[in-house]
């Protein structure tokens, strides 16, 4: 019996513990109710009580010795477990970590806001959830005027009107009400129409609504400005050309294009063969917009511009579908620039 107990804690000392699978092995070998320590007690019971004696104290000692190394070596892997699992070669290059990456849209607004804060443009912010009076009414858009059709709209209560905002044209509203001119701002943001869902129209898109409101704001600023923002946006080489069109919050308004990044002007199917692709609307700044909010047309003038992130955007990496930007798929944003 005493030396069963020698050899035994022979073994015992000799068993090396450097994992967690080796720490169950040490376990059931010798401390379970069936290992080989446990054995011996009760191999104990068949002695006589003098020899008891004698060889319980051995067996006893054996017994805590094998208890506590177990528990030194579980206390050792708990704490570093990563120093002991690593097996591979430090000399190696870090793997990179998978830290995701911004969304396309939001590196275009990125470099929107980049743009125009060198121009010394603030960022503004606004509710998306409007009333029909910052939505369209102080606008200048009268009521049951067919110009509200032009954007189909998401009601949310009626009478009073509540509704998912339109466009951003609502923060120029909020600014002008709340704050003194002038106003050199520009306002991006989530904006919501009854659209069906195809690769050129979804129900929510993106925005970049600008407003510049001082004494002396011409027509030239507006131009040259966003002439400015075509070439920083899209390269040297950019031409911009300026459409009539009509919106009700600005007078004269314009569409403003630039020559389509894809054929330069030779004609494609992105440009539909024109040479020229959309980018904003665009306009002075109407003088009942102006009053609406409580400022003197006659004192102060301004410009005012939208538009849409997801066009430059897919203009910018060649997106041909507006879905692709909400689907999810992280084959399309992964080709984006990570985080750093
Ligand atoms: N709010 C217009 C739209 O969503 C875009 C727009 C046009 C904004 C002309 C403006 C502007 O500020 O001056 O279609």
């Amino acid at each position: 019996m005493e030396d069963k107990i020698k050899a035994i804690e022979a073994r015992v000392q000799e068993f090396v513990i450097d994992t967690r699978d080796k720490l169950e092995h040490f376990r059931l070998q010798f401390i379970s109710k069936k290992g080989e320590v446990s054995l011996l007690f009760d191999e104990l019971k068949a002695l006589s009580a003098e020899q008891k004696k004698l060889v319980g104290k051995a067996l006893n000692e054996l017994k805590k010795f094998s208890e506590e190394k177990f528990k030194l070596s579980q206390e050792q892997l708990e704490s570093n477990t990563a120093a002991t699992t690593f097996t591979g070669d430090l000399t190696l290059p870090v793997i990179p970590g998978k830290t995701g990456g911004q969304h396309p849209l939001s590196l275009t607004r990125y470099r929107i806001i980049e743009i125009f804060e060198r121009l010394g443009f603030n960022v503004e912010d606004g509710p998306e959830i409007e009333d029909d009076w910052h939505n369209f009414t102080a606008l200048n858009f009268p009521e049951n005027h067919p110009a509200r059709e032009m954007q189909d709209t998401f009601f949310i209560e009626k009478n009073p009107d509540v509704l998912l905002r339109t466009h951003t044209s609502n923060v120029q509203i909020r600014l002008m009400k709340n704050r003194k001119p002038p106003f050199r701002a520009i306002m991006p943001g989530r904006v919501y129409r009854n659209e069906a869902i195809s690769a050129r129209a979804h129900c929510f898109f993106h925005q970049v609504e600008g407003l510049y409101v001082d004494t002396n704001v011409g027509f030239a600023d507006l131009k040259q400005t966003l002439y400015h923002f075509a070439k920083e946006m899209f390269g040297k080489e950019t031409k911009i050309r300026l459409r009539p069109s009509f919106f009700p919050f600005t007078e004269p308004s314009a569409e403003i294009d630039i020559s389509c990044l894809i054929c330069h002007g030779k004609g494609c199917n992105v440009c539909k063969y024109s040479g020229w692709v959309e980018i904003a609307g665009s306009g002075m700044v109407h003088p009942n917009v102006l009053r609406n909010c409580g400022i003197d047309p006659e004192v102060f003038t301004g410009f005012a511009f939208g538009m849409g992130i997801e066009r430059i955007t897919m203009l910018r990496y060649s997106i041909n579908d507006l879905r692709l930007f909400s689907e999810n798929d992280l084959r399309f944003l992964k080709q984006f620039k990570p985080v750093m």
